[in-house]
């Protein structure tokens, strides 16, 4: 940033603090960036590389109290580029509270909506899914994960049928915390799946091995789940500053730090890290811009998270 645009920042911050707003209220494209994206294999349609979760941070029940602080956490990221939201039926109210939040948030056009199917049989996989797309208040869905493999010889038969009626644009399958990989494997070698979603983080790099790279030979778009483990990551780096070096990608925080190392794997296609927190959500929505570590710099990254 040269020396005018450094001075018009602070003073654009300064006129915010002035008027009582918090500087995460500034909009991403005040900072005038392209938002980082990747193209789905299977069609070249672009994804911003960073989404957003709603495992346990969105599944807060049926009282507007509890929906009314995560407005802004959506309204923050649509705001700043973002596009994919993920949920699943087994995420409790999770998919009736993004529905709700859809309607607060008119700026949504970008939505990529993604949902999972997770039971038994056919009849039972396409009423959840029709369910699903109540809940949300969408025409149809961008994307339907298999959930956890669960019954996914039965529901890939449906996708497919589905995909071709025009009902859902993409179909996909899941995994998370390491669980089950050679039999996902041997899914993505016999069903073609435009997606496949498995845990992929600094913490835990397994799918570095097989799954990272058979997608990429597959040509299967990747949603790297769980990327700050949980939340386990800030706990590992608690306290500790964040190297200098980290400025080289352009990397403010711990946040940026986790997710630019997902987002620079070249298999990934879209990171979706779930945060019930505006002001997290402006952190998380940072890595989305600028640039992304080097494979050298990706090696020094994890040797550093290691150390510490
Ligand atoms: N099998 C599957 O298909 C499967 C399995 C697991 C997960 N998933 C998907 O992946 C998503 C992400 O995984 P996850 O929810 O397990 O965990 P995660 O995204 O790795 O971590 C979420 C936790 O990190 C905290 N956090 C977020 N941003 C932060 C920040 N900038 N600073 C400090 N703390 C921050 C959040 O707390 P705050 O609310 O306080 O920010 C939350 O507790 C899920 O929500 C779900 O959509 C799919």
């Amino acid at each position: 940033m040269d020396r005018v645009a450094q001075w018009d920042r602070r003073r654009f911050l300064g006129a915010l603090g002035a008027a009582g707003l918090p500087a995460w209220a500034v909009p991403a494209d005040a900072q005038a960036r392209e938002p980082i994206k990747r193209p789905i294999p299977a069609s070249g349609e672009e994804l911003p590389v960073i989404g957003v979760g709603s495992w346990l941070t969105f599944n807060v029940g049926a009282s507007a109290s509890a929906r009314v602080p995560l407005v802004p956490v959506i309204r923050t990221f649509f705001e700043r580029g973002g596009a994919m939201v993920d949920s699943s039926p087994m995420y409790g109210t999770s998919e009736a509270v993004i529905g709700d939040l859809l309607t607060k948030v008119p700026q949504h056009q970008r939505l990529f909506a993604a949902t999972k199917v997770w039971t038994y049989g056919k009849a039972a996989g396409e009423r959840q899914m029709e369910s699903s797309r109540r809940l949300w208040g969408v025409p149809k869905f961008d994307v339907i994960h298999i959930h956890n493999m669960l019954d996914w010889e039965t529901h890939v038969e449906t996708l497919q049928a589905w995909k071709a009626a025009g009902r859902v644009r993409y179909i996909g399958i899941t995994t998370s915390h390491g669980r089950r990989h050679e039999e996902l494997e041997r899914a993505l070698t016999r069903s073609p799946f435009d997606f496949v979603q498995f845990t992929y983080s600094l913490y835990d790099r397994q799918t570095e091995k097989r799954l990272l790279p058979l997608a990429a030979e597959r040509r299967i778009a990747v949603v790297a789940n769980r990327p700050f483990d949980g939340g386990n990551l800030f706990d590992a780096v608690k306290g500790k500053p964040l190297p200098t070096w980290a400025r080289e990608f352009d990397c403010e925080n711990w946040a940026q730090y986790f997710l630019k190392f997902i987002a620079s794997h070249p298999a990934v296609t879209v990171t979706i890290p779930a945060t019930a927190k505006a002001g997290h959500m402006v952190e998380n929505m940072g890595a989305l811009y600028g640039r992304l570590p080097t494979p050298e710099m990706r090696r020094r990254m994890v040797q550093h998270f290691e150390s510490l």
